[in-house]
């Protein structure tokens, strides 16, 4: 089975993090979002990757994820640019999938007990195509399913106004060509003008073919937006950290407390404290006189001083150095400086970028 896992899109709703580079990239727990649906994919035995690209930094990708052999995995990239929608990016993928079955991934997708019980399912199936779906409360913001009276599946609506269910489409969906390519070129741009891979599934039904569907039972999650990242954040340093692991070092009487991944050249200096949950990233420093609370997440290079965080993410190249209140349920977006300074005038004084969110909670 080969796998496309899509890596374009604008990314809109997580702006400013995602003006320098695609969200997928966004560190969660120490791995980008779409290393994580990778590492999935490889582990259920789909090692052959196409991944798609975008218009926003295609080149980090490639950097970053290479051929993929460093994960145990053959990667292809093909480059879509701008985002067409779910049918487009996978029907460029075509050429790439051949005659083989095929999963696609959503790059921005967590699935916290992976895919590989779906991947033997579909393999053994006759189906020509298999959905996941998932009961949430508002399925306002997803693809959702409609069901016959003997619990087929009859209807896929993107999107709706009035759900007909609570089962949501999870991003990772299976195929076996040439069906899929089909519909897809009959398709006509939606509402919202893109080429919906949920109208692309309605015509395999209308058409008669086999649509199987499994329900996802554990945690998943939709990284599109703040709260999602940090939601995502926690759920995986509680489940992929299960034990303590320093690489780095703790210096005269700091104190690391449970489940703290340090990795290497990372130092935890005098008077401080890292309590876990929590991922500290390469070369970077904490302290002294600083606080890691849990479910944080700080990235490679950065430098904490005299500070206290708690359930956040940082990312790489990070100083922040003096800050008298605690800082919580914020994303610092990599090569940011926050210091406190004394002197005169008094004030804050703020440099940010567009669309950026400052809370001052007193
Ligand atoms: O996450 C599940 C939902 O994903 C499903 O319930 C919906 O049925 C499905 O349409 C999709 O909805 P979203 O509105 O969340 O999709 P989004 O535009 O966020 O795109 C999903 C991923 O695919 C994201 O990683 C960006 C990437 N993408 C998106 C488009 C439109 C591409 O690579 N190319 C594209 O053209």
């Amino acid at each position: 089975m080969k796998g496309v896992l899509l890596h374009g899109g604008f990314g809109t709703r997580l702006r400013p993090l995602t003006h320098t580079g695609p969200k997928q990239l966004i560190r969660v727990a120490g791995k980008p979002v779409s290393q994580w649906a990778l590492e999935d994919l490889r582990d259920s035995g789909v090692r052959d990757i196409a991944i798609i690209l975008g218009e926003l930094g295609p080149d980090k990708v490639i950097d970053f994820y290479g051929d993929g052999s460093w994960l145990g995995m053959k990667l292809t990239y093909i480059y879509q640019g701008y985002p067409y929608g779910l049918a487009h990016a996978i029907y460029i993928a075509k050429e790439f999938i051949g005659d083989e079955p095929f999963v696609v991934y959503l790059g921005d997708n967590i699935l916290i007990d992976g895919i590989s019980e779906f991947v033997k399912k579909f393999i053994d199936s006759d189906a020509d195509a298999m959905v996941l779906l998932t009961k949430v409360p508002d399925p306002r913001k997803f693809g959702v399913a409609e069901f016959d009276e003997s619990g087929k599946l009859k209807r896929l609506v993107e999107k709706p106004k009035k759900p007909p269910s609570n089962y949501a489409l999870v991003g990772v969906y299976f195929f076996k060509p040439p069906h899929i390519f089909r519909a897809i070129e009959t398709l006509k741009p939606s509402w919202r003008k893109e080429l919906e891979i949920t109208d692309a599934i309605q015509k395999l039904i209308n058409w008669g073919l086999k649509v199987d569907y499994s329900i996802v039972k554990g945690w998943w999650k939709d990284t599109g937006e703040v709260e999602d990242l940090l939601e995502a954040n926690r759920i995986l340093l509680d489940h992929k950290y299960k034990t303590q692991i320093i690489k780095g070092e703790i210096r005269g009487n700091a104190r690391v407390e449970g489940r703290v991944f340090i990795d290497e050249g990372a130092t935890v200096e005098n008077n401080s404290i890292v309590r876990g949950p929590t991922y500290i990233g390469k070369n970077t420093v904490i302290g002294p006189k600083t606080y890691i609370g849990p479910y944080t997440s700080i990235g490679n290079n950065c430098k904490l001083t005299n500070v206290e965080i708690e359930n956040s993410i940082i990312l790489d190249n990070v100083i922040i150095e003096g800050i008298s209140n605690r800082m919580t349920d914020s994303i610092i977006g990599s090569n940011t400086t926050i210091i406190r300074k004394h002197g005169v005038p008094r004030g804050y004084r703020f440099i940010v970028g567009e669309i950026s969110k400052i809370t001052i909670n007193e």
